[in-house]
């Protein structure tokens, strides 16, 4: 049997609840389902410390403002030190049946201190509370996303360093189009991590404002000091709009999307890699550590690592649309759905992270099959378009030149020949007489790859001077 039975708010008798911070206005209270209904602990637990912080500098600046006593001021300081140091140690465990972290962190105060403790919450709501404590959470998961960033791009960069000259095919439509070397592939990648990063500090330059003082959402008549808090709780100024600090959630947006470009380019790369391991192609061999076995197939070597990457960038963008379709319509002030955005934006951030830590592992420790790639070159009619462009040079229009080894492919496709250099010289000389004995030096794929080192191309030369580039553009984590 289904219990359909429901404690709701009539419900009289029930379990006992946790004190809650708002009991006085209301005399019959939530049943216990209907209590952790609505309860953000087990989501919000996670900001235990910044919650502990932002109540420090709140206490210190009611205490300089003389709105709270400063002996009282340093008693609660300590207490929240202690407290501090409880949770993280894991000497203090967070009580899952409290309705947040905020309500918590108050009522243990009460419980610990008596009449000081409640002291801190005056000219604070839990509406601005939670937006500093969201933005100070973000700061330092940003910060340390942006570690995981550039140690993943650095761990690419090392790869494409070392197969800067390794000739391998360049794919449109997953067709053999021209030659370009591993080192070319991998520093496309990288330039993607790059503006990843930069989408990442941008964010965090915007979000770096501090709600503390917005109260619900109208302020505080209490001569409260938001330069005081802002500052010493590290932001760069405080938010400029009361109503806008509670009611903002763009910050989270703009991570959300960050993570999902993110997790967007890890999943296209591992789609690569997947590719690059089957037996067919055979480029890349995985580490074994960094691969998985079958349970019925003895032979399998899986590149489960890659496929679980590219699998998880889903859920990254089911956050973002969470968090759009959470905001769309809310009146602009504090609404309870608000609350719904921390899960999805801790769950997109630690996808990110752990993602990027896999991908690094997985890629620093790969090896590839340098024969495989380069024999891929040859095949396919990879060279034509070098063949087309030495008949510009000789002077002929692009346009005919196209024409001219089109034919030449087909007279190949017809005799079974693989490559344009099967073709004898009065062979190739019959679609145009520009063609000289030159031509075939200039249809290897060293001499492809070599011919193309306009900045951005694939010459390892050209390869040497973008890793180099993009190194410089990896910064270190934000302070
Ligand atoms: N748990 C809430 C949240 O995450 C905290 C703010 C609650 N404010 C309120 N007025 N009920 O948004």
């Amino acid at each position: 049997m289904a219990d359909t039975s429901i404690d709701g708010p009539d419900a009289a008798g029930g379990e006992p609840l946790p004190a809650v911070l708002w009991g006085g206005r209301l005399v019959e209270k939530p049943g216990a389902e209907a209590f952790a209904f609505q309860a953000s602990i087990l989501v919000d637990q996670r900001l235990a410390l910044e919650d502990i912080q932002g109540s420090r500098a709140h206490v210190a600046m009611l205490a300089r403002q003389g709105i709270i006593p400063e002996e009282t001021a340093g008693i609660l300081g300590t207490e929240l030190d202690r407290l501090a140091g409880e949770i993280a140690s894991g000497t203090l465990a967070i009580d899952p049946a409290a309705e947040d972290i905020h309500s918590f962190i108050e009522a243990e105060l009460i419980a610990r201190l008596g009449m000081p403790g409640k002291l801190v919450h005056a000219g604070r709501s839990r509406n601005d509370q939670v937006a500093v404590d969201f933005r100070l959470y973000l700061k330092k998961a940003g910060e340390s996303l942006l570690g995981e960033l550039a140690a993943a791009i650095t761990a690419l960069l090392d790869q494409a360093e070392t197969h800067a000259g390794s000739i391998m095919p360049g794919y449109t439509h997953l067709q053999r189009a021209q030659p370009v070397t591993l080192g070319h592939h991998l520093a496309a990648w990288c330039a993607g991590l790059v503006r990843d990063q930069d989408r990442f500090i941008d964010a965090l330059a915007r979000l770096d404002e501090c709600p503390l003082g917005a109260g619900a959402l109208a302020g505080s008549a209490l001569p409260l000091d938001r330069e005081n808090t802002s500052r010493a709780l590290g932001f760069a100024r405080p938010t400029l709009n009361s109503m806008d600090s509670v009611a903002d959630r763009d910050f989270a947006l703009e991570l959300a999307a960050a993570s999902a470009i993110l997790m967007t380019h890890l999943s296209r790369f591992c789609e690569d890699v997947v590719i690059w391991a089957s037996e067919e192609f055979k480029f890349i061999d995985l580490a074994e550590k960094w691969s998985t076995g079958s349970s019925i197939m003895p032979q399998k070597k899986n590149p489960d690592f890659a496929e679980l990457i590219r699998g998880k960038s889903g859920r990254t963008t089911g956050n973002l649309v969470t968090l759009l379709t959470v905001l769309k319509g809310l009146p602009y002030a504090y609404d309870k759905d608000l609350q719904e955005d921390k899960e999805a934006l801790f769950d997109s951030l630690d996808t990110a992270r752990n993602c990027l830590r896999m991908f690094r592992g997985m890629m620093a420790s790969a090896r590839f099959n340098h024969a495989r790639m380069k024999a891929a070159c040859t095949g396919g009619f990879i060279e034509a378009t070098d063949a087309a462009e030495y008949l510009v040079r000789k002077g002929l229009p692009f346009r005919e030149a196209h024409e001219a080894v089109a034919l030449i492919v087909r007279d190949c496709v017809g005799a079974g020949q693989a490559s344009i250099a099967a073709r004898s010289l009065e062979q190739l000389k019959g679609r145009s007489p520009l063609f000289e004995s030159d031509v075939y030096a200039a249809l290897t794929p060293e001499a492809s790859v070599a011919a193309r080192h306009l900045p951005g191309g694939p010459a390892p030369k050209e390869v040497r001077r973008q890793i180099a580039a993009l190194r410089r553009q990896i910064r270190p984590p934000l302070r």
